[in-house]
């Protein structure tokens, strides 16, 4: 099973099930928006859990591959621009975003350094990029995650990325902060900042 497929079949339980585990870990990485912006993109924006913490004024694009979790977040935010399409090929052009906000998807997508690289080349110079996922450290042992993550990465997410791995091939980004969050530290939030060519 795809991850389209089971994200259309977990699209009517998520917020259920995701919603309330993660209410303080969105407040806190969406406080970090500047209030200066125009247009923010939340890249893989799933059914919108995030849409009541965002602040109010930008102009906001939503991006997501499953119609059906699409469907909840137009509900949600009928002003959003929202549009099927994959975080790791983005239908937009170079620095079309003063910001990007990456919750819970660099763990999911099957190339999270394209997802990364396809952020940075849409945020502006000086930009940020809000990721909160989980994350383990390099060369942490952790062997449960990594025995199942090759079968729940196909339908869920990947249990065994390594941020720092991810970072190290888009060059263009820097990390301004990264704090760790629930499950001692496995679920992290991190600002990035794009650095000038
Ligand atoms: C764990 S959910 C996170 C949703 C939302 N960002 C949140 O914080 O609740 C992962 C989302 O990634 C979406 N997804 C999976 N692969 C994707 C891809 N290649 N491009 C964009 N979205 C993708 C799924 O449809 C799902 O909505």
């Amino acid at each position: 099973m795809g991850l389209r497929r089971s994200y259309t079949l977990f699209a009517p339980l998520y917020d259920t099930i995701v919603g309330p585990v993660f209410t303080e870990a969105r407040r806190k990485s969406l406080a970090r928006l500047p209030a200066a912006a125009t247009r923010i993109l939340l890249s893989g924006i799933g059914t919108g859990l995030d849409v009541p913490y965002l602040p109010e004024g930008p102009f906001y694009v939503g991006i997501d591959l499953t119609a059906a979790m699409l469907k909840r977040a137009r509900r949600r935010a009928p002003d959003f621009g929202l549009a099927q399409a994959s975080a790791q090929r983005l239908p937009f052009a170079d620095e079309t975003f003063d910001h990007v906000v990456l919750h819970l998807i660099l763990a999911v997508v099957p190339d999270p350094i394209a997802a990364l690289r396809e952020a940075a080349r849409v945020v502006r110079t000086g930009g940020l990029i809000l990721v909160y996922d989980k994350f383990l450290r390099r060369g942490q042992r952790a062997p449960l995650r990594r025995l199942f993550s090759p079968v729940l990465g196909r339908i869920v997410t990947h249990t065994d990325r390594v941020f720092e791995d991810i970072l190290v091939q888009v060059p263009s980004l820097a990390v301004i902060e990264d704090r760790a969050d629930r499950v001692n530290g496995y679920f992290r939030r991190i600002t990035l900042k794009r650095l000038p060519d």
